[in-house]
């Protein structure tokens, strides 16, 4: 059985907690122990999910005997817990970003390497169906070389200035968002970054206290030629039809692929709300036989994913995962590196290498 704690237990950590809980009744894993540094978050969460909390990851890694610990605090504070974690012989699966910085990363990989620890990061848009087919279909030439390509991924401003009032300023929609489709591009044309121009915007969250970009674009030349232009922003108004839309099309020699990652072809009007678009397809709930709430979706099948590669380390002893599918402490790495080369853009207003 896959003992698990979970390290950071907000928004997010809550869908780590609720994925972890479901594989548990599946008897797949067990959920030992969690830990948040808020009292108030750890007190609900302990109560929710019946099981022991911790305010400090350290206690926590030291006193609870679990194979796998899944990090999912604020961006900036990924690193140090991941380390810990290594050094206790803990297998990882960490929050996207991985870091963000490029020696963080290299210093997160190296110390799961030296204590043969596996590192799994979150980019679950690996795992949205729709991606999954134009991947394979690239993969098999029906579009031929990958010639340009556009990405977009714009949250509503309710994310940064009311679900993170506190951690926004130290995030940007690059780091926040962007992150999401430069991992989706390059796992989808099998391509890392080579260089990168960006331009970007303070303006809206400015005004409102919060220091950060409200919206980058930036150019990215892929180590295969192809050229993708990404645009990311979190300012979109409160009446926006979603919390996030998000989309990418790409062009090759041979045809073009246009995917709209968030209007999954449901529209619909209510008296309250307005007019909203539905992307079941990222998390949904139904109901299993025994009256629990039932999770599904590429959201859940990310984190699930740690799970099943746990299960394969267990029984085959090898700490390399191989899917096509899971991406790794090098995936983080990768997608940190053009993240960061944007940041410098950003700041020189020049080309940056990656
Ligand atoms: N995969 C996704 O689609 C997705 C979506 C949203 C957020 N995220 C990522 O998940 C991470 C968390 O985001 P969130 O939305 O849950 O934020 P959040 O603020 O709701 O939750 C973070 C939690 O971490 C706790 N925390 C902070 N430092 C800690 C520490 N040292 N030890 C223990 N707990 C600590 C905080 O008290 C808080 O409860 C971020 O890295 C974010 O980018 C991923």
């Amino acid at each position: 059985m896959i003992k698990l704690g979970v390290i950071g237990t907000g928004k997010f950590g809550t869908n780590i907690l609720n994925t972890f809980k479901q594989l548990e009744r599946e008897g797949r894993c067990k959920l030992v122990a969690i830990c948040d540094i808020n009292p108030e978050v750890l007190e609900k969460q302990t109560k929710t999910y019946n099981v022991p909390g911790y305010l400090d990851y350290k206690e926590m890694l030291e006193k609870e005997e679990m194979d796998g610990v899944a990090i999912a605090t604020p961006d900036p504070f990924h690193k140090e817990p991941v380390i810990y974690a290594a050094n206790l012989k803990k297998h990882i699966f960490v929050e996207k970003p991985m870091d963000i910085t490029v020696e963080g990363c290299e210093e997160m990989i190296n110390e799961c390497k030296k204590n043969g620890v596996f590192l799994q990061v979150d980019f679950h848009k690996r795992f949205d169906p729709f991606h999954q087919q134009i991947k394979k279909d690239i993969e098999k030439g029906k579009i031929g070389k990958v010639e340009y390509g556009y990405a977009h991924m714009e949250d509503k401003i309710v994310v940064p200035r009311d679900w993170f009032p506190n951690w926004a300023s130290k995030s940007s929609p690059v780091w926040f968002l962007g992150v999401h489709f430069f991992d989706l591009i390059r796992w989808i044309i099998g391509s890392n970054g080579k260089k990168v121009y960006a331009t970007g915007r303070k303006l809206k969250l400015k005004s409102l206290g919060i220091d950060t970009y409200d919206a980058v674009t930036a150019m990215v030349e892929f180590e295969n030629g192809a050229t993708v232009t990404f645009d990311v922003s979190w300012i979109l108004p409160e009446n926006f039809e979603a919390i996030v839309n998000q989309g990418f099309r790409l062009v090759g020699e041979e045809g073009m692929i246009e995917c709209d990652s968030q209007d999954r072809g449901t529209r619909v009007c209510y008296k309250e709300d307005g007019v909203m678009t539905y992307n079941p397809v990222f998390i949904s709930e139904s109901n299993d036989n025994y009256g629990n709430v039932k999770y599904s979706g590429y959201g859940i099948e990310s984190i699930a994913d740690f799970v099943y590669n746990l299960e394969y380390i267990k029984k085959t002893g090898k700490t390399e995962i191989n899917n096509g599918i899971t991406a790794t402490g090098i995936d983080g790495l990768e997608v940190t590196k053009i993240a960061v080369s944007v940041n410098k853009s950003l700041e020189s207003g020049k080309v940056e290498e990656i």
